[in-house]
């Protein structure tokens, strides 16, 4: 007699990710929320200086699971603009489920482009916080 053992699993590894007025999108885990939200979501977000933590102008607000950690990077940077209920999509990734409200884009930004892309690793190097 021949027995068939199946299992089944459910594992989601892939965090969800919200844009509001886009829609939801599985991204893949630890991808930086800059590029989820411009390569998967496909909104027009700004990154203008290429992800590095100096122009801000990849900011985003939470509606739901902001991460309660930071990079020494973002922390700096967001106090020096003295910028409160934001947070910098570059330097995020995306290890959970999230909500964001694209508040930054190219359309009607006068700017020419978005901003060099990113790399896939958080630039300067992470140092949380
Ligand atoms: S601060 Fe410039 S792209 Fe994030």
């Amino acid at each position: 007699m021949h027995r068939l053992n199946i299992t089944v699993t459910y594992n989601r590894s892939m965090p969800r990710l919200t844009v509001d007025g886009y829609g939801t999108f599985d991204v893949p885990a630890d991808k930086r929320l800059v590029l989820a939200i411009e390569q998967d979501a496909g909104v027009d977000i700004l990154h203008a200086c290429g992800g590095n933590a100096r122009c801000t102008t990849c900011r985003v607000e939470f509606i739901d699971g902001e991460p309660s950690k930071m990079t020494a990077a973002e922390k700096e940077r967001l106090a020096a603009r003295e910028l409160v209920g934001v947070r910098l999509s570059c330097q995020i990734l995306c290890d959970h489920d999230m909500a964001v409200r694209a508040i930054s884009r190219l359309e009607g930004s006068g700017r020419p482009d978005p901003g060099k892309t990113p790399e896939d690793s958080i630039t300067p190097p992470a140092q949380w916080v």
